[in-house]
């Protein structure tokens, strides 16, 4: 039987990372290698996102592109996948005559059967089902060599926050938390696969369990915080309005907890919080943020900012302004308010001109980079522990997993800080030449800062993580 082979793009988030393993492993059951030739596929999925309008209009432009594709080899399976899959359904098949299949983010799970249903009758089949609920069997373990360092982790799905703006609720459904056991199991199986740091995705992790009473996520992280061979812990996003104590405390009690949090605020302006019902004020986002340094003074905080969200005036945009500097983040996400499909928010008068909510967000990204910067700045002359991601360009794209002897024999390599900072480095002579590092815990030396990350010396004469408890950091004499 020849080799067949499966290319996926992956756009969005990373849930659609985590997904498009899913959908790797699934259809590695069924004889399909990954390749990274998309001309020499026979199945092409391409796993969508619909947050902006801009996402929705690059799936739509790479399935475009396919066509060639699909006209010199009609044997090829073209599938779209993921939210805009979700949203628009049979209208993608009307939309694009070259795809085969529609299937939507509840229906990975049922990829085989209807792959086999299309070779078998050459049929155009959509399948955008959607559940309440999330059983076991909704995910596999891989069974297939996982060599990256770090792995994400989907422990819920969905959204119930329904925040004006966002398409998350009507394209990833009713939220849904994944058991305990299976997400410890899932885990204990990545780190025997050689991973030592997880990311726990979901919409909204601190009403993990809340709904099904599986228990509360500081209980969760505690339990994974358990598994042994793991060494970091990441989540994202806790939406501020449900960020418990319990959770604050997490970052001051649990060793492998990364002390990083991701915290999106949107606007800070009230009015705008209200319209997009966030259900929190700036004050009580403040709070939180106290409560956070508290209990963790070095913890690095990040958030997202939404410019020119309809009615947003000169004065809310000014708040948001205010908000960015009040709180000092070590990064940002800033976007431009796009409209989406029902979500309400597109209905609401007032839009802004799409003139001004350029501007505005050029304004946001100014304030933020000196923040960005003195935040790296005051790392330089620090130790700091860093987990080796793998050679220099690698941690770009946490979906990749080629982390190849070509790359190795690079003396550069990069790895991130428990905050999150990615750090680059060179090996010194006391790595052998050609040492593989990946996966090791050093410590580095923070030599220089740059907007987006820092560089650094090896100094530690091989792995640390027996020789430290919880990635300390301390300042060079
Ligand atoms: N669940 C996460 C966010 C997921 S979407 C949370 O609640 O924080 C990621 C980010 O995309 C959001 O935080 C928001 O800043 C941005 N976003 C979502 N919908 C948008 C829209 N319609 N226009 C512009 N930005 C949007
Ligand atoms: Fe969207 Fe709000 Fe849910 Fe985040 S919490 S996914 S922004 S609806
Ligand atoms: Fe995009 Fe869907 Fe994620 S809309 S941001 S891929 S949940």
């Amino acid at each position: 039987m020849s080799t067949k082979y499966l290319f996926v793009n992956t756009m969005g988030c990373q849930m659609n990372v985590y997904d498009t393993d899913q959908i790797r492993e699934r259809l590695a059951h069924m004889g399909y290698r990954t390749t990274n030739a998309v001309e020499r596929a026979d199945i092409v999925i391409v796993n969508t996102c619909s947050i902006r309008d801009k996402a929705e209009q690059k799936a739509f432009s790479f399935l475009g592109r396919l066509a060639p594709l699909k006209q010199r080899n009609p044997e090829m399976i073209i599938g779209v996948g993921g939210c805009v899959a979700q949203q628009e359904g049979k209208r993608i098949l009307k939309r694009v005559p070259h795809v085969d299949l529609v299937f939507g983010t509840h229906a990975i799970g049922r990829l085989p059967a209807i792959i086999e249903r299309i070779l078998q009758t050459r049929c155009r089949v959509v399948d955008v089902e959607i559940s309440d609920s999330i059983s076991t069997d909704d995910y596999v373990l891989a069974a297939y060599p996982q060599t990256n360092v770090a792995a994400f982790v989907t422990i819920m799905r969905g959204c119930d926050n329904y925040c004006t703006y966002c398409v998350v609720p009507y394209v990833r459904g009713r939220e849904s938390s994944r058991a305990m056991a299976d997400i410890v199991a899932e885990i204990e199986h990545l780190v025997s696969k050689g991973v030592r740091e997880v990311t726990l995705l979901g919409q909204n992790v601190n009403s993990y369990g809340q709904k099904e009473g599986l228990g509360s996520f500081a209980q969760l992280l505690m339990q994974i915080d358990a598994i042994s061979g793991l060494d970091r812990i990441r989540f994202t996003t806790s939406h501020p309005k449900d960020l418990s104590m319990d959770l604050i405390k997490c970052f001051n009690g649990l060793n492998k907890l990364c002390r990083h949090i991701h915290l999106p605020i949107q606007s800070g302006s009230d009015a705008v919080l209200k319209r997009m019902n966030r259900r929190y004020t700036r004050r009580t986002y403040m709070e939180k943020i106290d409560q956070l340094r508290t209990q963790c003074p070095d913890i690095a905080i990040t958030s997202d900012i939404i410019v020119g969200f309809p009615g947003e005036t000169d004065a809310d945009f000014e708040a948001t302004l205010s908000m960015i500097q009040e709180v000092g983040f070590d990064g940002l996400f800033a976007f431009a308010y796009s409209d989406r499909p029902n979500a309400p928010a597109v209905k609401f008068t007032d839009k802004v001109a799409l003139p001004v909510k350029k501007e505005r967000l050029q304004r946001v990204l100014a304030c933020q980079e000196e923040f960005t910067l003195k935040k790296n700045s005051d790392l330089v002359g620090t130790l700091q522990e860093v987990l080796v991601d793998g050679p220099n360009g690698n941690n770009a794209d946490p979906a990749r997993n080629d982390r190849d002897e070509e790359l190795a024999a690079k003396t550069q390599w990069s790895g991130r800080t428990t905050t999150n900072k990615i750090v680059h480095f060179s090996q010194t002579a006391a790595d052998s030449d050609n040492q593989i590092l990946t996966g090791k815990m050093l410590h580095i030396m923070i030599e220089k800062a740059l907007p987006h990350c820092l560089l650094g010396r090896n100094v530690s004469p091989g792995d640390v993580r027996s020789s430290l408890g919880k990635g300390e950091c301390t300042h060079a004499a």
